[in-house]
């Protein structure tokens, strides 16, 4: 039915219209990359003409009401605009950081925030986000790696998928869904050294295996629309990436949504020295298979011309513009293109307490206990005495991460908010800054998006106040780690550790008071490394979101036992990345005591804190892992079992993780691959019996053959709390 509708407003356009809808122009504030070269006016000029498809950064029910009745009112087709919105944790209320809530592992709570976001956002006029970000990242240093779900194919794909489900629902045409966005296709995360907007130099099967497992599974969920990404691969911009787009997404995987760059990404091409001048940009991006251009002004000057010289197909064209129509169509704005402007919802489905109560549940389960030395957490409610010490201890404004949405500037519960509504009326609490991280270049309040950062490393005024505050208390929280803008877009560093006086206010401190719980919050692995050897306890917070002090203050005091795990590896230090547990053996595996041998003299080649790892305030332990075969054909199932037992005090959840190697192979496979996992509870001296089906989903890999199969031979299936497991069975296909 939609098919034949799209075809019929096809039929009617003429040539600009056409080209019109494979136009995005952002419209208001917020830029999310260089200037835009034309003026408002101008572009007004053209919506009303019907020669745009689809505006960005217009936000609220009276400026989409606005521009929508611009088309409505003025175009001859009037076909409706569709209004994107980087929407990547919450539009207003904010949930943690992608990577932080993928630490939760708990999809039907990622799920659950999507839709949230989702239904803000419908209820503020908008029908597309440029999110699920779903690029595999392999290095700390890349500011990005915030937004993902860190460094594993299949844990992307599954929150990806979960996320898709969430923003979209099962109809798009509800009104509380919203278009989804697999972003960045592909390779954005392998950018070489963690730099921003790098080459990625992989080969076909690094390709296949690792980075496009999640938006295949992207695809595969329906997911509305894809945003190609800056990077080259392998010297082809992926905005030109015929292969990448037409071939494999449209072609091979037969997906019927359309493809959007990102911002600028075809006029780009020429600063990659791939494309002459813009015109040639834009033919190459449109062969390729870019259906939508974002902020390039390419197409909409191009195309027509193009096509007269014969450098572009009709065909082509018509096939963009179907792609845009049909997603249109599917959001019911055809049918209504004011579906989302209702001043009620706008009113009432916005910030509301169920959200916050979500996004509180989102916080607490999101958090990482690294480590926990004589049991100094959990702390209990009657303690004496407690100094908050740092940046991050009462600010409101951190927690919300970057890429923000529409949180309002200190918004977020702090840390000392969030204790002082725990503890006991006689606990003392004493808070001290002690240093400012960063000397401010904007005005409170104002965006610092596009603005660089300055760090403060000269004014130590504080640092004496806040060991005073130590002395004085039994114990301390030390809330340190990164600015929530040393992560995200067009944030590399090269120093993951801790900037500025942090590191000097840590050892201030440290000296007069050793009962220290590190509150780390951060977009990205730090280097923990000496604050792991001298501190009790650590807890990665990332940046939480508008809950974030009672989110953090539900662990620290006990009512919430934390159940986390790092969808990262974190390093001992910055010169082992890029780091990531799903590596190579290479011929000479590492050996501590050898020379010649993979790895590094200075350091021991593992990381600090592994992949998949993380404590809770109970322990769990590990029995009877079984097989019910150990020899199977390729198309025969195994089921796995293993007994998880709680093992200590306290009822806990566990991430019960299932990784496999195959231990010859066509190519060369990693050391061990995640292909599943459970979250289970169990009370005090509970077991339960997990069980993984071994099946052709889980063993196949691209292989020399360019083909995904299961190859006969021996395959390790590890079990256990995170990627350091030791405990395996061996099982053969024949
Ligand atoms: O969605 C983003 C993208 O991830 C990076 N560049 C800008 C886009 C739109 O804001």
């Amino acid at each position: 039915e939609i098919e034949r509708k799209v075809d019929s407003v096809l039929n009617l356009m003429t040539l600009e219209e056409k080209i019109g809808q494979t136009v995005q122009y952002s419209v208001g504030g917020t830029l999310t990359g260089p200037g835009s070269s034309s003026s408002s006016r101008d572009k007004h000029e053209k919506i009303k003409k019907g020669e745009v498809g689809s505006l960005l950064n217009v936000v609220s029910v009276a400026r989409v009401r606005e521009m929508q009745e611009l088309v409505m009112e003025n175009s001859r087709l009037k076909i409706p605009l569709i209004f994107a919105y980087d929407v990547i944790h919450g539009l207003k209320t904010i949930f943690p950081i992608p990577l932080g809530e993928s630490a939760s592992w708990d999809l039907d709570l990622m799920k659950q925030s999507a839709a949230i976001a989702a239904k803000e956002s419908a209820a503020s006029g908008l029908n597309w986000t440029f999110a699920p970000m779903i690029d595999v990242s392999r290095d700390a240093r890349w500011g990005r790696i915030m937004e993902g779900a860190g460094e594993d194919p299949y844990l992307n794909s599954v929150i990806g998928v979960a996320r898709i489900q969430g923003f979209q629902g099962d109809d798009l045409a509800d009104n509380n869904t919203i278009a989804a966005c697999a972003k960045h296709f592909a390779g954005y995360g392998f950018a070489e050294a963690g730099r921003e907007y790098s080459a990625v130099t992989v080969g076909e099967f690094e390709l296949h295996n690792m980075i496009l497992p999640p938006f295949k599974a992207a695809a595969k969920a329906g997911v509305a629309t894809f945003m190609n990404s800056f990077n080259d691969i392998d010297g082809i911009p992926a905005t030109g990436h015929r292969e990448l787009q037409r071939d494999i997404l449209k072609g091979d995987w037969n997906w019927n949504g359309f493809i959007v760059s990102d911002w600028g990404s075809i006029g780009e091409m020429r600063a990659h020295g791939f494309a002459k001048d813009k015109k040639h940009a834009a033919e190459i991006a449109l062969n390729a298979g870019s259906d939508m251009d974002m902020e390039s002004y390419a197409y909409e000057a191009s195309l027509a011309t193009l096509l007269e010289e014969d450098k572009i197909s009709l065909e082509h064209l018509n096939d963009a513009v179907k792609r845009i129509l049909r997603i249109k169509f599917q959001l019911g704005l055809f049918d209504d293109p004011y579906k989302y402007c209702d001043e009620e919802k706008e009113k009432n489905d916005i910030y509301t307490p169920e959200h916050l109560a979500v996004a509180r549940d989102a916080a607490k389960k999101s958090i990482v206990l690294l480590k926990n030395d004589h049991e100094i957490l959990p702390v209990s409610k009657s303690v004496k005495s407690i100094a908050i010490i740092g940046p991050f201890g009462d600010n409101k404004n951190q927690p919300l991460g970057n890429w923000r949405g529409k949180g309002a500037y200190n918004s977020a519960v702090s840390l000392l908010e969030g204790v002082k509504a725990k503890v006991d009326a006689n606990t003392k609490i004493y808070y001290e800054k002690g240093i400012d991280l960063l000397i401010p270049t904007v005005a409170p309040g104002e965006r610092q998006f596009l603005h660089p950062l300055k760090i403060n490393t000269e004014n130590k005024d504080g640092i004496a106040k806040a060991v005073a505050a130590a002395k004085k208390a039994e114990i301390v929280l030390l809330a340190i780690g990164e600015d929530a803008y040393q992560t995200g877009e067009g944030r590399s560093q090269v120093d993951i550790g801790f900037a500025g006086l942090q590191n000097e206010l840590l050892e201030a401190v440290y000296k007069v008071n050793k009962n220290i719980v590190l509150v780390l919050s951060n977009g990205r692995p730090m280097d923990l490394t000496h604050a792991n050897e001298i501190l009790p306890a650590i807890l990665v917070t990332w940046q939480l979101g508008s809950e974030s002090g009672n989110g953090i203050a539900d662990v620290l005091f006990g009512d919430y036992n934390p159940s986390a795990k790092l969808p990262v590896s974190f390093p001992r230090n910055v010169g082992q990345e890029p780091l990531y547990y799903n590596q190579k053996n290479t011929g000479r595996p590492y050996h501590p005591k050898h020379v010649t041998y993979a790895g590094y003299t200075d350091v021991e080649k593992w990381p600090l804190f592994p992949f998949g790892f993380g404590l809770s305030y109970t322990t769990f332990s590990y029995d009877n892992i079984n097989v019910d075969k150990a020899t199977i054909s390729s198309k025969e199932k195994i089921t796995l079992s293993v007994e998880v037992t709680n093992s200590g005090n306290i009822a806990g959840e566990e991430v019960v993780q299932l990784y496999i190697r195959d231990l010859v192979a066509s190519i060369v496979r990693p050391v061990k691959e995640l292909k599943g996992f459970e979250k289970i509870s169990l009370n005090v001296g509970e077991t339960k019996t997990v069980t993984f089906t071994i099946d052709k989903e889980v063993l196949q890999f691209y292989t020399i053959n360019k083909k995904w199969e299961v190859e006969a031979g021996d395959f390790q299936l590890f079990v256990g709390g995170n990627s350091a497991t030791k405990l395996v069975q061996k099982i053969t296909v024949e």
